[in-house]
């Protein structure tokens, strides 16, 4: 049975519990993050820890904790659900009210959960062993705070599902000007001629840690040329390659977008090369 964190104690997942009137159930109103866990290491534990504090902060939540505080919530959870690949996931919220209402309670204390999820092996840099994923395209209909990690996730998890009868495994998003956001639960990147594109940081996307990694390794190799700037629609349809990143999947390759190949169908050489040093180089950016 797996353990979980609720406010100060461990307890069996099963026996956990919260009032309906928190208003994390009531409105969406907290944080989260998704750690990933690989042989009892951690994956960018800090620029999660740092990405919670913002939206803590950009919610007004008052939680004073330091980051020695969560890393011994992680490493707890870590101890009592043994496994070797997990991802650790931590939501706040912010706590339950004596009633509903909008307003944000005074005197409220956040509600802070934790607990283990087994994921899969991260990839090898290995085109024949590569989980591949179809997508689709959509206009993106979320909000205009996609910075913050809220658990307000329903505007991502309805684009989710757009896809999955047509048998696809993510949709891609685009705003307005015909400009890729990013995936519902992923970072998007597109691979022309040898050179990567990611759209920049904005309140339209999320700042993915696993992009942010990924950057710094691609930056301090310098092999694989790359630039965070707005990419089109029509750019991702003629792109070689096209890669999502997230926590729980590092670099996934996509081979197909709205029916159609990319590229050659195939998994490329741009994501083996860039697999690879995510591989070697993974604990030492974050
Ligand atoms: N999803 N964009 C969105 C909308 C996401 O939900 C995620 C992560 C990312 C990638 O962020 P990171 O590299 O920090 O995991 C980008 C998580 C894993 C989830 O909700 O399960």
């Amino acid at each position: 049975m797996s353990i979980a964190y609720l406010n100060g104690i461990y307890l069996p997942l099963a026996e956990a519990r919260i009032s309906p009137l928190d208003r994390g159930f009531l409105f969406g109103d907290g944080v989260y993050e998704v750690i990933p866990c690989h042989l009892g290491r951690m994956v960018g534990f800090s620029l999660h820890i740092e990405r919670l504090r913002s939206g803590l902060n950009a919610l007004n939540i008052q939680l004073g904790w330091n980051t020695g505080e969560w890393r011994e919530v992680c490493e707890q959870l870590l101890t009592r659900n043994p496994g070797d690949h997990l991802s650790i996931y931590l939501q706040v919220s912010r706590g339950t009210a004596q009633s509903r209402g909008h307003a944000y309670p005074a005197d409220i204390e956040p509600t802070c959960f934790g607990f283990t999820m087994e994921i899969a092996p991260p990839p090898l840099p290995d085109p024949a062993l590569a989980v591949t994923y179809s997508a689709i395209t959509a206009p993106d209909l979320r909000w205009k705070r996609c910075h913050i990690k809220s658990t307000s996730l329903l505007g991502n998890v309805m684009h989710f599902n757009e896809g999955l009868p047509g048998g696809n495994t993510e949709t891609i998003l685009y705003n307005c000007a015909g400009e890729l956001t990013e995936a519902s639960a992923c970072n998007v990147y597109v691979i022309k001629n040898g050179a990567l594109a990611t759209p920049p940081l904005s309140e339209q996307i999320l700042a993915g840690v696993t992009r942010t990694l990924l950057l710094r390794i691609l930056e301090k190799d310098g092999a694989i040329a790359f630039a965070e700037r707005p990419v089109t629609l029509e750019e991702l349809r003629g792109a070689d390659e096209v890669w999502l990143t997230s926590s729980t999947k590092e670099l996934a390759p996509v081979t197909e977008v709205d029916s159609e190949p990319v590229g050659n169908g195939q998994v490329g050489e741009v994501w083996q090369r860039a697999q690879g040093l995510f591989s070697q180089h993974r604990h030492e950016h974050g």
